[in-house]
Parts: C-alpha cells; structure tokens; sequence
C-alpha cells in the first residue's frame, strides 16, 4: 500500500527511468529529434510502441505522474471516484482548501470564519482523504498551485489537476494540464489520460526583461496577439536565451496564464532558476536526481538550432522590448500598455476610478513579485506617502507569507496600506464579501490575478478589471484612476515635494534563508484506511451522493427543445457560474440552479432566461429544464464559437446532463469543456457550416439522426423544426472516438467504467 504522496527522488528517478525507455522508442519511430514538451509527453505514453502520434488529430493515452485538486472542483472528483468503488487512488493525489475560503476583514478572521462556514465541505474531503489515501491540504496552507510547486513538482512531472491554471507547474518544467474532475478520476482509478495530441508552439525568448516590464507582461502581450483561443490544443514551450534570464517563479507566471488562450500546457526546460528554486523549498535531492536526467529535460540540440524545423509554429519575442500591459476589461486578450492606458479606457468607455488593487493568487505571489513590490514600497515609505487606494494581498501558501513575515516584506507592504487576505483564491474566485457598493457600482480594479471575466471577482457586473504585474498593481494603487501613467506620475511627499516611482530591479528571486518550511495544515494519508467513514450528511444542501447517469436509449433524438442559442462569449462562467454558487459544489442537483445563467439569449440579447416552449413564458434556464425534465422531455443548446472556454469545471457538463440536456451544438469548443460533455454524456456536435448557427430559430424543436450509426468521423443530421411549420436540415460533426462513443452509449465514462 502506498501511503506517500510524495515527489521523493525515488519516485522521481523511476519517472525519469520510465520516460528515458519511452523517449528511446518514440525516437526510433519517428526518426527525428523532439522538443522538449515531446520528450515530456512522449514519456508518458501508456503505449509508445504503436500509438498513433499526428499533432492535431490522434487522440493519445498517457500515464500521468500525480493528480491534484482543489476543494470546490474537488468534491465533485471525489463524489465521482466514489461511484468507482476503488479502495485507493493508482497515483499520487492531493486535495487543496483553497478556494471556498471568502475574503472580507483579513486573513486570521476570515479562516476562522472559513473554517465555521465550510465545516461540511472540509469534513467530507479530509475524511475522504484519509479513506482514500490522499494528501490533504487544509484551509489556510496554500492556494493548489503554489503548493504544488512548492512541494511536488519537478522537471518533468506529468500532472493533471481539477483547476485550469494547473500549468502554473510549467514554471518548474512540469508539463501540468488542467482537466475535469471526470478526467482526473480516470487517472486515479488507474486509467490512462487520453488526450488530443496537441500540436506544439516553440516561443523563441531572447534579451531581457528591462524596467517595469515583468514576467506577467510576456503572457499579457501573447494573450493580446494570440486572443483567447489562440492556443486551443497546442502546447507553449518557452525557450531560448531570455528564458534563462526568468526565475523559475517568473516561468510559472507565464505558464498559468497560457491557460487563458487555452492551452493544453505551457512548459520550461530544467534550468539553474529551477534547481534554485527546490533548494529555497527544502529539496535539493530532487534538483539533483533532475541533474542526473538533465538530457530528458530540454530539447535536442538540432530543435534549438532550427526550431522552425520540429515546432508547428514559432514565435520570437525579445523581452528587452517588452512594456508593461494591462489586459481587460471582463476578457484577458484585450492588451494594451501602461503608457496607452488612459486613452485606451478613454475611448472604451470604461470607469476611470479604480478602487482597489488585488495582489497576489496563484498566478503571482512568488517571493520575487513581493520582493519587487515592496522595493515600490519602500520607496513610497522613504516619501512618508501611502496608497490611494486599499490594496489587497493574497499570499500563495503559508509558507509564502511566513517567509515575507520573517524577511519584512509584509510589514513594509502594510506599512503602505496593503491588507493581507487568507493564503486562499478570495477574491480571485468571486470569493469577495466586498462591503460597501451596491450591484451596478461603475469601479476599475487592478489585479494581478489571472481572470477577468465580469463578476469573477466580487460579483458586481460594474466592476471592470484590468490585469496586470503584482508592480503595475501597486503603481496603480498609487493613483486611484486611469488617468495617468502611474509610472511616470508625480506623487506628492509627506513635506509636500513630489516624487517619482522607479523600476524596483533586481530582487532576490528565492529566499536566502529559503522558505519557512511549514505543513502543520496538511493531512497526511494513513496506513489503516479501513474504519474511516467518509463524511456526507443525507440532508446537507451541500454535499450529496451521486446515482449513476441514465444509458442512451439506443435511438435518435427527436423533438428536443432548444433551450438556450448563446450569443458570443459562452464561458464556463456563464454556464455554472462560481461566487455564490461554489457552496453547491458538491450537490448536483442545488448548483443547477444556476445552470446558463450568465449564459446571453440570442433572441434577446439578455442573459439569465429564455421562452419556455411548454408555456411561452419567459424563465431562468433551469426552472424550463425542470419542466422539461417533468414532462419527461429532453433539450439542446446551440453555442457559438470556443463554446465552454475558461474553467476546467465539470459542472458546467454534469448540470446540463443532470438537468436533461443530451446535446451542445456549436460553432466550436474549447478542449477541456468539450471532453467534459463526453464524459457525462452530452453529443458535443458543431455545425458543418458555421453559418447554420443562424438558421436556429427561437421556438425550433431539433431532431437529431444519424446517432444509431454514430462512428468517428461520421456526421449528425439535424432538422430543426421551425414554430411557422417550416423545416430546415442540417449537418453536424462530432468528434468521438471509438471509447468516446462506448461512453455516451452508456451514460457517461463513470458508466462505462463501472461495467
Ligand atoms: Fe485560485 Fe484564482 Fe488560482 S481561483 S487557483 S487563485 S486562478
């Protein structure tokens, strides 16, 4: 029985041991060199023999090292792993409080308030933790990802993770996906982890990062280039020489938010910042079985001498150009630069008053970003000035705050004004109990979070936020309003003398003590799980057990109500949005109430309802799915392009399926929500021609036909019967495999699994 969940350099060398033999074959085959994403994902393989390896197309099985989840994502995954009927997970698995935990007067009293709230939720995963085998980390340790690093990851490392920004590990040369919770329980029930091969996009870095300009402005000016989108099944592999002048926290900056054009993964090549950092966190035994394999963790020697030849695109970016950007609002693709700002929000229309700055998150709350703001505070404290405006901070892990504690970065920073939050998502997530506005407030915030989709962060459509450098936050603060350049603005001195602020520089970017070492708020797996009992209350309005999802019935599909055609951005925000909504994460039933509901009517241009087709009236989504449901009738929704980007959320698939829906039709899909809908058993189709989406009409009912003989690569027709009695025929494709048209026939992957 394995109790450890940890990376021990054992473990480790056995990886590398594994990859080695893996990478060997591949070679073989493919007769070429590999970059190093490949090397990653080629040795993890689950069968390098004979897998069909085509970028872009053929759907691969790989054998993930370690899986890790966060609490709001994680008590679905759990609930799923349940139905399993599995004794133990087949990998290495960590649950992370850190989401549920809402931000409002600061950290000590928000945990305790926390802990009251969330007692149910934090029950039921540390007592399915203990039972399981699965390591535990409490509210108040640390945010998923910077634990992750911190504690597990290494050059190398293959993971999935239950929370989209899971590629934050790249930033140690982990090649980290975020996935479903349906996902995840595959690996931990010892499936492989079958994913389309994605095609791989070499980012060429050269000069050094100068002045204001920091790690968080590669990924922002990339995001502005490449949209959203931009990313969709490609992995980002970052080299060349400017990425040996980013520290390893820097990289994982850039990493996280590649999840934001929607990439399969962001990665580094091992380097010194990396070995750097294991040694700051206690563990320089790993940093030295990663020396031992340095050949596996970078690139051959002829793809860096002629990237062009082995990447499916490059892009060069010389960091000595780079300027500081903020993105936003309410989409992290709208780029602009600190020096365009204020006539960038000028001609958009956007408020000009910003009323707070919110630092820190998983994204960056590394010792280097607190280092190099609190040089700015310094500065601002030498000038006997304050911040304008409330700053917040949210430190990544406690072992993050106990080290700017004991180094005085955090007293420096309060000194300013800066309010530190629990080390949690707060904010980040909607976890904002923000007093004192009223719903509709106009406001700006800056953020150096990483979404900023509207209301992510405190729930208020009227918030604007703008994202940008832990530094451009703070600079910001300093102003209160867009309409200057914090960076070149004079500020007025306590003796009434102005001053400037100035390019922090460098800073440490790893503690010389190294960080505080500190678990006391992790669980650790025991050795005798047997009379553990896995705590769930049958009234909780919280946590309920699954049953199983009901098998296709072996026919087509007629006479499906449509009910939601989504007009644009269709994000899994606006499907199962979070806030409030996260206490119902582990109730299927009670979190659909929210189900679309951010979701814009096409016919209206609203969001939040639609005709009911039983009744005419007009209603929330999930009450017509109810009386659908009631009336033993079932529905479609019809979603316009990269339907289901953002959030690896299942929810946003198990409510639909839950609440009656069999079908997504769309223009196109973002990866992870598309596989999700697989998963419960939901057709993902998208529209032969993408012009059909306007040939759905608001009362159409939709027959869908070709599902008796569904095969890969075979195509769906729909008709679409119109309320004037008229009939339109379209065609619609798919793309199940095989295994993934076993899954819809039975329900649902959990479905097929169980047998
Ligand atoms: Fe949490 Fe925000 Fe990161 S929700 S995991 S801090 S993206």
């Amino acid at each position: 029985m394995n109790t450890s969940v940890d990376s021990t350099p054992a473990f480790i060398e056995a990886t590398y041991k594994k990859m080695d033999a893996n990478i060997a074959t591949v070679r073989k085959r493919m007769g070429r060199a590999l970059t190093y994403g490949e090397k990653v994902l080629y040795g993890h393989l689950d069968n390098a023999d004979d897998a069909e390896l085509v970028a872009g197309s053929s759907y691969i099985k790989t054998r993930p090292d370690r899986v890790a989840l966060q609490d709001a994502t994680a008590q679905m995954a759990v609930l799923q792993f349940m139905l399993a009927d599995k004794n133990e997970a087949a990998v290495p698995v960590t649950v992370h409080c850190d989401h549920l935990i809402r931000a409002q007067k600061g950290a000590e009293s928000d945990l305790n308030i926390a802990r009251i709230e969330n007692r149910e939720v934090y029950d039921f995963l540390s007592s399915a933790s203990q039972r399981y085998g699965f390591g535990c980390w409490m509210p108040g340790a640390g945010i998923i990802h910077q634990v992750v690093i911190e504690q597990y990851g290494f050059p190398g490392l293959m993971m999935l993770g239950t929370d989209s920004h899971t590629p934050h590990a790249g930033g140690l040369g982990a090649f980290a996906s975020g996935v479903g919770g349906a996902d995840a329980v595959d690996v931990m029930v010892g499936l492989p982890w079958e994913v389309l091969h994605p095609k791989f996009i070499g980012v060429h870095l050269t000069g050094e990062l100068q002045g204001w300009a920091a790690p968080k402005d590669v990924i922002l000016n990339l995001l502005g280039k490449l949209t959203c989108s931009g990313g969709t099944n490609r992995v980002f592999e970052y080299f060349g020489p400017g990425a040996d002048t980013i520290s390893c926290t820097g990289k994982a900056t850039i990493c996280n938010m590649g999840a934001e054009f929607g990439a399969t993964t962001s990665t580094f090549p091992y380097d010194e910042h990396m070995a750097t950092f294991l040694a700051a966190c206690n563990r320089e035994d790993v940093a030295q079985v990663a020396d031992k394999y340095k050949h596996l963790l970078r690139a051959d020697d002829e793809v860096l001498a002629n990237p062009e030849n082995y990447f499916d695109q490059v892009i060069e970016l010389d960091l000595s150009t780079l300027e500081p950007h903020l993105v936003g609002p309410h989409s992290p693709d709208r780029a602009c630069t600190v020096a365009n700002m204020t006539q960038y929000v000028k001609d958009g229309g956007h408020p000009e008053n910003i009323t707070y700055a919110l630092v820190g998150s998983c994204t960056n709350s590394s010792y280097e970003d607190m280092g190099r703001i609190t040089v700015m505070a310094e500065q601002i404290a030498a000038h006997g000035a304050k911040l304008k405006i409330p700053m917040l901070i949210t430190p990544g892990s406690e072992q993050i705050r106990a080290t700017i504690e004991r180094d005085g970065q955090l007293a420096k920073l309060e000194a300013i004004g800066a309010t530190l939050l629990a080390n949690a998502c707060g904010p980040c997530i909607g976890q904002w109990n923000r007093e004192g506005i009223e719903e509709g407030f106009r406001n700006s915030i800056v953020t150096s979070y990483n979404r900023n989709f509207p209301k992510r962060n405190d729930g208020n459509s009227g918030t604007s936020a703008f994202i940008g450098s832990p530094e451009t936050c703070l600079a910001y603060a300093m102003t209160g309003s867009f309409t200057v350049n914090p960076f070149t603005t004079e500020y007025t001195a306590a003796d009434g003398s102005t001053f400037t602020l100035t390019p922090p520089g460098k800073v440490d970017e790893t503690p010389r003590l190294k960080l505080v070492r500190d678990d006391k708020g992790f669980l650790a797996p025991i050795d005798d799980r047997t009379n553990i009992t896995v705590q769930v209350s049958p009234d909780s309005e919280r946590l309920s057990l699954l049953t199983p999802f009901d098998r296709w019935n072996g026919k087509d599909f007629t006479g499906l109500h449509l009910l939601l055609k989504a007009k644009g951005k269709c994000t899994t925000d606006h499907i199962s949005p979070a806030g409030p909504w996260l206490r119902f994460r582990g109730h299927l039933d009670n979190i659909s109430g929210n189900m679309f509901s951010g979701a814009v009517n096409a016919f209206t241009g609203e969001p939040g309802n639609a005709r009911n087709q039983l009744t005419g009236e007009l209603q929330e989504y999930n009450t017509i799915a109810r009386e659908y449901t009631a009336a033993g009738e079932n529905w479609v929704v019809v979603g316009d392009t990269n339907y289901g980007e953002g959030s690896s959320r299942e929810h946003a698939a198990m409510c639909p399926r839950h609440m009656g829906g069999r079908a997504v039709i769309t223009r196109s899909f973002a990866r992870i929500h598309e596989t999700n809908l697989k998963k419960q058993g939901i057709l993902p189709l998208t529209f032969a021609d993408a012009a059909d989406y306007d040939l759905v009409q608001e009362g159409d009912t939709i027959d869908l036909t070709g599902i008796t003989e569904i095969k890969p690569g075979s195509t769906i027709t729909a008709r679409l019967n119109h309320d004037d009695g008229t009939t339109s025929e379209i065609t619609l494709n798919h793309s199940l495999n095989e295994e993934q048209i076993d899954w819809f026939k039975a329900g649902s992957a959990l479905n097929f699994l169980r047998g």
